[in-house]
């Protein structure tokens, strides 16, 4: 292993590359967090100091370069049937009056916005397939700014750790088995449409537009404030009048936006652009 130093000062620029780039922001008692993740970069570069990693990021960096970084330091934590109450408040109470709407004439639109894996989107696919929704009535886009995940995201194969919420009916009827794996089938696979999003880039963002419901979980958490207003802002354009975001039950939007207005169904946290 790597035992290269890395001082407090390229420490701190190599955290504000990051924030600049992702909104992501790692505050000084994370330092090692920079250390760990980014040595095997320098080893697989030839580089011998952070001060040189540095400078390819800014003055010789390339899209594939930044896609490293980004894959290097996101975290990446998730599991199907995540926080299930807001996904059956979804479900039953959000959903319901959204598809009743005789002025629909198009299908519902639902985007994960920080898919990770892909088992949060795929867990909307299955719980909406149970509902006798095809893909004739809704669409799910799913997006994340790491490369790895998305590319894991679209192989859909699992291990026991991923689908350990996952309730046996739906286990036995969307996956099959394999050794110690559980590949999802073409069904849900193919419901769901991924693709690599910055939720701080507005570029981006603006290329994503019209949907009902986005779920933004448990990523606001890795930004700072001035961050986490940038993506709200950028959310709650893409959002359509009266669309839902869904954020992480441990994160709040106090003192972020006042934009939407925060409702309570089945004590879930639900925010509808007004
Ligand atoms: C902890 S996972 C959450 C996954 C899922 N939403 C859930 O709640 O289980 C956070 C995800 O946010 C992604 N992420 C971090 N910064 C991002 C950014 N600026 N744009 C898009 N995705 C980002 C990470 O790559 C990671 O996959």
């Amino acid at each position: 292993m790597l035992n290269i130093l890395l001082s407090d000062t390229t420490f701190k620029n190599i955290r504000d590359y990051i924030y600049d780039k992702s909104g992501i922001y790692i505050s000084d008692t994370k330092k090692y967090l920079i250390e760990n993740r980014l040595s095997r970069i320098l080893l697989d570069n030839n580089l011998n100091s952070f001060e040189d990693y540095l400078k390819v990021l800014k003055f010789n960096s390339n899209a594939h370069e930044l896609t490293r970084l980004f894959d290097a330091i996101t975290t990446n934590e998730t599991f199907f049937f995540r926080e299930e109450q807001q996904l059956t408040t979804l479900i039953d109470h959000v959903l319901p009056p959204l598809l009743k709407n005789n002025n629909r004439s198009s299908k519902l639109k639902i985007w994960s916005a920080a898919c990770s894996t892909g088992e949060e989107p795929y867990t909307i696919a299955m719980m909406l397939m149970e509902q006798r929704l095809t893909t004739q009535h809704f669409e799910i886009h799913a997006s994340d700014i790491s490369e790895a995940v998305l590319a894991s995201a679209k192989k859909a194969v699992y291990n026991s750790y991923s689908v350990r919420n996952i309730p046996d009916s739906y286990l036995n009827k969307y996956f099959v088995s394999a050794g110690d794996s559980f590949n999802l089938k073409s069904t849900i696979k193919n419901s769901v449409h991924f693709r690599k999003i910055n939720l701080i880039d507005e570029k981006s963002m603006r290329s994503i537009r019209g949907f009902d419901v986005i779920f933004c979980r448990n990523v606001l958490i890795y930004f700072d404030t001035k961050a986490k207003q940038k993506v709200v802002s950028n959310l709650y354009n893409s959002l359509n009048p009266g669309g839902y975001l869904i954020i992480g039950s441990s994160e709040s939007l106090h003192s972020i936006t006042r934009a939407f207005r925060p409702s309570i169904i089945n004590k879930v946290i639900m925010y509808q652009k007004v």
